[in-house]
């Protein structure tokens, strides 16, 4: 005789029996629990008044029209009573605010919920924000990529070590590929369809939104690295005071300028002779205040300058380079080329790869 098998055999009558006993009984306690707090509102709610230190909700009622006004006036009404104790909290009147010093456009905001800049961190879903970073990357790194050129990017991001963060801008429109490298999860990936390295950084590196970082990097995506350290190259930056800069170039690859020409051993330089009627003045470019735009690197203050000074239309960021020495005061000792720490450029024709010769332009 074959054993009877027992799972999936309907359950005994008792067991059935406790199961909608208990249901039942929990539907009758929901009830009562239900209608003994009838008039629970948002105004006797108890907010944590942490979560809100300083917003007047009577602005934020505009967003929010379908909640009741009332409703919304009173959970401040308790949530101020409070704070009205601390005279440290400044006092704003209750239907007007206007801060001129607010960022444009948030002037009725209490400047206390305006947040004006922001980052490129990456942050979980889950747990305290204020825990999200164990370390907050003071220098940023962006590089104009397409897919075929990996090896040269891997090279090259590998060189930055976890204080920077890196962003790609992709110009082929091939991102998810990009996974197989172990650092791609740590990477801000943005992609627009043949778009140059200017078109990118007018749109997404907005001086308050790289606000955090000490140093920006614009690069191409051609360039050798072998003998860059990016540590190094902060130092050296920092120590002579560079606010736009550039690694030397390896003058044994076709360069155009003497100005960005690798020099043996020194540290930085900031000037150079050029061949003889190039230059009106020793102080200008392209004999000082000058860098190329392959691989520029800018302070935070000399990029909130030169975003401001890329038009919406700049494609090959031609004459920007004659343009820079605008943005930092003076330019001849402001802008240099690190000679110690330095890089080849192998001029792969790509569409990321920027024309970098402002002979074009001149
Ligand atoms: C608050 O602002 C309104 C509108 O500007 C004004 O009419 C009112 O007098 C102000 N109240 C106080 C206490 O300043
Ligand atoms: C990152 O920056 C900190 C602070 O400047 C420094 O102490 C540390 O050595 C840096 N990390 C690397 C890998 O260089």
């Amino acid at each position: 005789m074959p054993v009877p098998i027992r799972s999936g055999t309907p359950k005994k009558p008792s067991e059935m029996m406790r199961l909608f006993m208990t249901t039942f009984i929990g539907i009758i306690f929901g009830f009562f629990l239900g209608i003994s707090f009838p008039t629970l509102s948002l105004s006797k709610m108890n907010l944590p008044s942490g979560l809100f230190p300083s917003i007047d909700l009577t602005y934020i009622e505009d967003k929010y029209s379908g909640l009741s006004k009332q409703a919304l006036f009173n959970a401040w009404s308790s949530l101020k009573g409070n704070k009205e104790a601390s005279p440290l909290l400044p006092r704003y009147n209750e239907t007007e605010i206007w801060v001129p010093t607010n960022p444009r456009g948030a002037e009725r905001l209490p400047p206390g919920i305006v947040a004006s800049e922001s980052d490129f961190y990456l942050r979980r879903l889950w747990g305290l924000p204020s825990e999200d970073l164990t370390i907050q990357p003071r220098y940023l790194v962006t590089f104009t990529v397409g897919y075929d050129q990996k090896k040269n990017i891997d090279a090259a991001v590998k060189k930055f070590s976890e204080n920077f963060t890196i962003v790609l801008f992709h110009y082929d429109g091939r991102t998810t590929e990009w996974d197989e490298f172990e650092w791609s999860k740590r990477t801000v990936h943005i992609s627009a369809h043949k778009q140059t390295k200017w078109w990118y950084a007018k749109r997404f590196l907005h001086p308050d939104i790289v606000a955090p970082y000490d140093y920006i990097f614009l690069w191409d995506e051609d360039l050798g690295v072998e003998h860059f350290d990016a540590e190094k190259y902060i130092k050296l930056v920092r120590k002579h005071g560079l606010e736009i800069s550039q690694p030397g170039l390896d003058p044994d690859r076709g360069t155009t300028w003497a100005m960005t020409k690798r020099r043996d051993g020194i540290e930085v330089h900031k000037d150079t002779e050029e061949r003889p009627g190039w230059c009106t003045d020793p102080h200008l470019p392209p004999c000082a205040a000058f860098v190329e735009i392959m691989a520029t690197v800018f302070s935070r203050d000399a990029w909130r300058c030169v975003w401001h000074m890329i038009q919406n239309d700049l494609v090959h960021g031609w004459g920007l380079d004659f343009a820079m020495r605008k943005c930092v005061e003076p330019a001849h000792e402001k802008i240099g080329v690190v000679d110690a720490q330095w890089i080849i450029h192998q001029g792969v024709p790509s569409l990321g790869s920027q024309v970098t010769s402002s002979q074009y332009s001149i």
